[in-house]
């Protein structure tokens, strides 16, 4: 018998958040410190349960009877639909020896297993960019240089030797990037330039070395396609809204053309070969609210922006150098953030299209699926506390190779948010997190439509205000509150769609509705959702939590049902992806806070015997969280990017020096097999 996930124990660990008290302050904005921004009256599930488990029946075997061809992004072979909820055949099973909790101040990989740093903040990336001098940081060098925080790693293939890497810089922090750094109001204004060349996304050319899964950053010849995108590279905005009033500033009349992007946090890739880039906090770029027109008020706070106090008290502040972000100057500037941006990483000169059709709000992640009928379906999460799970699927068809054609898939279609509806009574759904008498937190939800290119569903809201103000718009429409939906991905070998909900300390035991099952939600949880027939571009699905996170050993925490003496313990469930095997990747945000231990990289199959046997894969330095993670066409490679590390320190006292030794810099790194096998083997 292969050796299992036995586990040490854990730390004990105090009351406070998963996160360290600098990553709420420059990541997020302090959002967890402030009123979550949805105060509707939009109702909990548990007010609106209606019996509806004959329904509920009719629906699951639907579901699972349909073995409908689902084409995977990347290439993957189509599959059938596989058998339902931990089937009885063997399925995948995970043969690696599980990385141990730890608190050490590197990444930790499976023995047998090989680790590089493929490239960090500050590496050039731009043919003829300067080397990094931590000391005499410039935003000229920065523009030209790797950006920081990496978050969402992507992945395209040039040839077998070569690819390019799109990564994501989500956000800076100041306080690590500049010795005697307090707040935005002091900071140098070349300071605060290189804080806005250091966001946005790179692309990087990488190569493979050995025959193993090694992969090295290229550092000499022409390297093409190389490029920095930062917070004031010219962008298109696209789709309905564009050009709307709501969209025009004093810069750009015509409501088209913006500057930057802020905040990327996760993303994906499309079967064109495009990567979606998806902008999230960036309300916390923007000061001033007090200032701005009345009638625009309810709107910015509905995106956590503050209309009144001293708004001028950020961390960056980058106002001070470019006054479209005053809002008291420019109070539709806002309105240009907090979209999906497409990006062709095979044209250096493409200008990023930010795509209105796919709504507005704190983006996480952008997963794409074909529907049965080859359009498009991009599943996306709002990661705010009590905030909504959205789709969207366009309106024309995919066609291979046909890049014009493609290039306007993503600008006329229909936007949906989801509302979950569970099928056991809501006295049973008591917030403790105890399984209901069914066994299960399950039922049935529906994609409710906002709007199309041409109409809006919303009373009240025209296609434009959807789009501008989707959080708004889907307040009216009875979309169910989660526990801040963070990535979404869907499994290459079943189509069953996975979103992890990362956590939410601030739901009340009254507001736990099955979806949503533990109140003071501290270690979050992970949603499997199949659609109608298996196709995408369905208006009905069937849903099950498959992971309630946190330590095992807690008895609201459930792995599918899988015997809990038998997995790692994980909170905070961020990023995912699949092998081609179909094992679910998660990585994590927060374990340093709630499990007293780093943050993690885990694998869990999800079909077969062993649905639910958790292990964990890696581990990264303190103070970081994982992100990522992606894993190459051929299952042999998979890139992670340590975010933040050392973030729970200063740089006059360190609690990280990843990876060289002096002072922290986000990177990303790659994870192989020292004898070239898949990816969780042993
Ligand atoms: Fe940037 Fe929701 O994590
Ligand atoms: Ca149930
Ligand atoms: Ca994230
Ligand atoms: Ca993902």
């Amino acid at each position: 018998m292969t050796e299992t996930a036995s586990r040490r124990p854990l730390p004990v660990v105090g009351p406070a958040g998963g996160r360290a008290r600098a990553t709420c302050r420059f990541r997020c904005g302090d959002a967890c410190y402030h009123e979550a921004p949805n105060t509707s009256d939009n109702a909990y599930f548990g007010d609106v349960y209606a019996g509806l488990l004959s329904r509920r029946g009719m629906l699951r075997s639907g579901a699972v009877g349909a073995a409908v061809a689902a084409l995977a992004v990347g290439g993957a072979a189509p599959a059938a639909a596989g058998p339902g909820n931990g089937g009885r055949h063997a399925g995948p099973r995970l043969e690696f020896t599980p990385v141990q909790p730890n608190a050490d101040d590197r990444v930790t990989v499976p023995s047998g297993y090989r680790h590089r740093v493929v490239v960090r903040w500050g590496d050039p990336v731009v043919p003829g960019a300067p080397e990094f001098d931590f000391a005499r940081q410039t935003a000229e060098a920065q523009e030209k240089q790797f950006g920081y925080n990496c978050d969402y790693v992507g992945f395209f293939p040039i040839g077998s030797r070569r690819a390019l890497l799109w990564v994501n810089h989500e956000y800076t922090n100041e306080s690590l990037m500049f010795a005697g750094y307090t707040d935005g109001s002091d900071a140098d204004e070349e300071q605060i330039r290189i804080a806005m060349a250091a966001h946005g996304g790179s692309v990087v050319e990488i190569e493979r070395t050995g025959d193993a899964g090694e992969w090295r950053l290229v550092t000499r010849g022409r390297r093409p396609y190389n490029r920095r995108i930062t917070a004031t590279t010219p962008m298109k905005l696209t789709g309905p809204a564009a050009g709307h009033a709501l969209l025009r500033t004093a810069a750009d009349p015509s409501g088209t053309r913006v500057l930057g992007m802020l905040n990327n946090c996760s993303g994906g890739t499309t079967p064109w070969g495009t990567v979606l880039t998806a902008e999230e906090n960036f309300n916390q770029y923007f000061v001033g609210g007090e200032g701005a027109p009345e009638e625009a008020k309810p709107a910015l706070r509905r995106y956590g922006i503050a209309t009144s106090g001293d708004t001028r008290r950020g961390n960056r502040r980058f106002d001070r150098v470019d006054e479209r972000f005053d809002l008291s100057k420019h109070p539709n500037e806002a309105n240009r953030f907090g979209y999906i941006v497409e990006i062709d990483p095979f044209d250096p000169h493409h200008q990023p299209r930010k795509r209105t059709m796919l709504g507005r709000f704190k983006h996480e992640a952008a997963t794409v699926r074909l529907t049965e009928d080859q359009r498009v379906a991009v599943y996306m999460g709002d990661d705010e506390r009590f905030d909504y799970i959205y789709k969207f699927v366009s309106d024309k068809k995919h066609r291979a190779g046909a890049r014009r054609h493609n290039d306007t898939l993503l600008d006329s279609g229909t936007l949906y948010v989801a509302r979950f509806t569970g099928n056991s009574p809501a006295e049973q759904i008591d917030g403790s997190g105890a399984l209901p008498e069914d066994g299960a937190f399950d039922g049935t939800g529906e994609w409710i439509p906002l709007c199309d290119a041409q109409r809006s569903y919303v009373d009240g809201f025209t296609v434009a205000e959807v789009l501008v103000h989707t959080r708004l718009a889907a307040d009216r429409v009875g979309a169910t509150k989660m526990d801040r939906p963070e990535d979404i991905e869907a499994s290459p070998v079943t189509g069953k769609v996975y979103c992890a909900l990362t956590n939410n300390s601030a739901r009340e035991p009254g507001q736990a509705d099955e979806a949503n099952p533990r109140a003071a939600n501290r270690h979050g949880h992970v949603l499997e959702i199949t659609e109608h027939r298996n196709d995408s571009g369905a208006t009905t699905f069937t849903w099950t939590v498959v992971l309630v996170c946190g330590d095992p050993e807690d008895p609201a925490t459930y792995y599918a049902g899988y015997d809990k003496s038998r997995v790692a313990a994980i909170s905070s469930p961020d990023n995912l992806t699949f092998d081609r095997a179909g094992n679910l990747w998660i990585s994590t945000d927060g374990q340093p806070g709630t499990l007293g231990v780093n943050d993690a990289l885990h694998v869990m199959p999800v079909e077969g015997r062993h649905r639910g046997e958790l292990r964990t894969f890696a581990t990264v330095p303190v103070g970081a969280e994982c992100c990522g993670p992606c894993i190459t066409p051929d299952d042999r490679t998979v890139f992670i990017a340590p975010q933040h590390p050392g973030e729970n320190g200063t740089l006059e006292h360190p609690t990280s020096t990843w990876p060289d030794g002096d002072f922290p810099r986000p990177s990303v790194v790659a994870i192989w097999h020292a004898k070239g096998r898949k990816v969780g083997s042993a």
